[in-house]
C-alpha cells in the first residue's frame, strides 16, 4: 500500500468525469493536515478554545468514574466471583493499550471527531463512517445506560433517607415490566440544559462533581477495607477463566470515557502537548481507584452474597458498617457522580456527531453553531433520542451494546496508529505510542478477546447497529460527503 496526498484525475484511482467510482468513495481519505486545519478555523468561526489539562483530564474523569463502578460492579461479581478484580485488570489493560493509541492520535489530529477522525484519515471515509457509527454506541447509548444506573442511585438515597421507593413502573422501561423510566430521561434532558448554557459552566460543574465522586470513592475503600476478610477471596476464581473475560468484557464499560478528553481537542488551547497527558493521567488514576474498589468490596462482602446482581456498593457499606449513615452519604455523591458522566458523555457525543456533520456524512443541523458557538440543534436532538432510550431500555443490554461498538472502534484507533506510523512517519507526534507496533497489535488483539467474549445476543444487536449503519452510509452520507466535490482527496493507490 503507498500512501500519498493525490490530485484526483493524477494517478489516484479515476474519477471520469461525474460522480467518483465507488472504490475512490469507500477508501477517500481526509488528510492529516487538512483535518488539523479544520480546527484551527478562522479566529471566531470554530468552537471556542478555552480547556487546559486539568480541564481536559477532569472531562476524560468525569466520564468514565461512573455506572461501571457504582452499579454494574454488583452485576459482573456473580459472573467472575472474587476474581473481578482480575477482570477489571484485563479490561483495564485492553483500554490502556486504546488510551496509549489515543493518546498518540490525539495530540497528532487533535480533532473534535475523536476516532472517527482518525480513522478518516487513515482508513478511509467508509471506515471513518463504521467508527463515528460505533461511537454513538460509546457515547450515545451509554450516556442511556448511566441514565439507568443514576435513577437507580435515585431510587436508593429516597429509601435509604424515607424507607419509600419510587413506583416499579416509573423506573424501568417496558422491556423490564415498568412503563417509562422516568428519573433516567430527565437526567439526560437536565444535562442537555447544562450543555445548552455553556460548556464553561458545565466544565467547572464537571470538575466540582469530579472531586466528590474520587472522594466518595475513597471513602468507599476507606471503610470497607476495615471489613476485608481473607475467607472471601476463596474460591477466588469459581467460575474459570471464562467467568473472568465475560465479566471482563461488561466491565469494560467501567472504564469508556478516557477517550472524552479528545472530542474536546478543538476546545483545548493547546491539545498537542495537554491531551495526550490527560488522557493517560485520566486512565491511571480511574484504573487505580476501581481495582481498590473492586478488591475492598469482594473482600467486605462475601461474593456469594452479591447473587441477585443488584448489590450496590451503597449496600454494602450498610453491610458493612450496620449504619445507614455512610451509605446515605455515598449515594448523594453518587446521584452528582452520575449525572456528571452523563453531562460529559453527552458533550462528547454531540462533537463527534458536530465532525461528522462537517464532512457531509450526517445533515448539517449538527454542525450549525449558535451565536454563542453551541451546536445547538445537535444537542437537542441527540439528547432528546437517547432520553427516549434511556426511558425504555434496561441497564445491561444498555451497557453491553456500549462496550462492542467501543471495543471495535478502540481496535480502529490502534489499527489507526499502526496505518499512520507506516504511511506518515513524517508527522509531528506529542506523544508517541510505546512499544509500537507490537502495543497497537495487542490493543487489537485485546479488544478482539473481550468482543468475543460477549454473548451472541450482544453481537446480534451489534451487527443489526452496523447493518442499519450501512444503509444510512450508501443511501446518504456516501453522495452528501464534503470530500465528493474537493479536488484534492487522498486515495489509495
Ligand atoms: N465509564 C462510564 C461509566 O462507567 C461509561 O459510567
Amino acid at each position: 500500500m503507498v500512501d500519498q496526498q493525490t490530485p484526483v484525475g493524477a494517478n489516484a484511482p479515476t474519477r471520469s468525469g461525474g460522480a467518483p467510482a465507488l472504490r475512490e468513495r469507500l477508501t477517500r481519505r481526509k488528510p492529516v493536515e487538512k483535518l488539523v486545519a479544520e480546527t484551527q478555523g478562522a479566529e471566531g468561526a470554530g468552537l471556542r478554545r478555552h480547556m487546559g489539562f486539568w480541564q481536559l483530564a477532569m472531562i476524560g474523569i468525569g466520564a468514565t468514574l461512573g455506572t461501571g463502578i457504582f452499579v454494574v460492579l454488583g452485576e459482573a461479581v456473580p459472573v467472575a466471583g472474587p476474581a473481578v478484580v482480575l477482570a477489571f485488570v484485563l479490561a483495564g489493560v485492553t483500554a490502556l493499550f486504546s488510551a496509549l493509541a489515543y493518546a498518540e492520535m490525539a495530540g497528532m489530529i487533535p480533532a473534535s471527531g475523536s476516532a472517527y477522525s482518525y480513522s478518516y484519515a487513515t482508513m478511509g471515509e467508509f471506515m471513518a463512517w463504521v467508527c463515528g457509527w460505533c461511537l454513538m454506541l460509546t457515547y450515545g447509548v451509554s450516556v442511556a445506560a448511566v441514565g439507568v444506573g443514576w435513577g437507580q442511585y435515585i431510587n436508593e438515597l429516597l429509601h435509604l433517607t424515607t424507607g419509600l421507593s419510587m413506583p416499579a413502573a416509573m423506573l424501568a422501561g417496558p422491556l423490564e415490566g415498568g412503563l417509562i423510566n422516568v428519573p433516567a430521561a430527565i437526567v439526560v434532558l437536565l444535562s442537555m440544559f447544562a450543555l445548552l448554557v455553556g460548556v464553561r459552566e458545565s466544565s467547572r460543574v464537571n470538575a466540582v462533581m469530579v472531586a466528590i465522586k474520587i472522594a466518595i470513592l475513597v471513602m468507599f475503600v476507606a471503610i470497607a477495607v476495615t471489613a476485608v476478610q481473607d475467607g472471601n477471596f476463596a474460591p477466588f476464581m469459581p467460575m474459570g477463566m471464562a467467568g473472568v473475560s465475560a465479566a471482563g468484557a461488561t466491565l469494560f464499560f467501567s472504564y469508556i470515557g478516557f477517550d472524552s478528553a479528545s472530542t474536546a481537542s478543538e476546545e483545548a488551547k493547546n491539545p498537542q502537548r495537554d491531551l495526550p497527558r490527560a488522557i493517560m493521567f485520566s486512565m491511571i488514576l480511574v484504573t487505580a481507584l476501581y481495582c481498590l474498589v473492586a478488591f475492598t468490596a469482594v473482600g467486605a462482602l462475601n461474593w456469594a452474597d452479591f447473587a441477585d446482581g443488584e448489590t450496590s456498593l451503597a449496600g454494602i457499606l450498610t453491610a458493612v458498617t450496620g449504619t445507614t449513615v455512610w451509605a446515605v452519604i455515598f449515594a448523594a455523591g453518587a446521584v452528582l457522580a452520575l449525572a456528571s458522566v452523563v453531562l460529559v458523555v453527552l458533550y462528547s457525543q454531540t462533537r463527534i456527531l458536530y465532525a461528522m456533520s462537517r464532512d457531509g456524512l450526517i445533515p448539517k443541523a449538527f454542525s450549525t453553531l449558535d451565536a454563542k458557538g453551541t451546536p445547538r440543534a445537535n444537542t437537542i436532538i441527540t439528547s432528546v433520542l437517547i432520553a427516549l432510550l434511556a426511558a425504555l431500555i434496561p441497564l445491561g443490554p444498555l451497557a453491553d451494546a456500549t462496550a462492542i461498538g467501543t471495543l471495535f472502534a478502540f481496535a480502529l484507533v490502534n489499527v489507526a496508529v499502526l496505518v499512520l506510523r507506516r504511511s506518515r512517519p513524517d508527522l509531528k507526534r506529542a506523544f508517541r505510542m510505546p512499544g509500537a507496533p507490537v502495543t497497537p497489535v495487542l490493543g487489537v488483539l485485546s479488544c478482539a478477546y473481550l468482543m468475543f467474549s460477549m454473548a451472541l445476543s450482544v453481537w446480534v444487536a451489534f451487527l443489526a447497529w452496523l447493518a442499519v449503519g450501512l444503509v444510512i452510509y450508501f443511501s446518504y452520507s456516501m453522495r452528501r460527503s464534503a470530500l465528493e466535490h474537493e479536488d484534492t482527496v487522498e486515495v489509495r493507490s
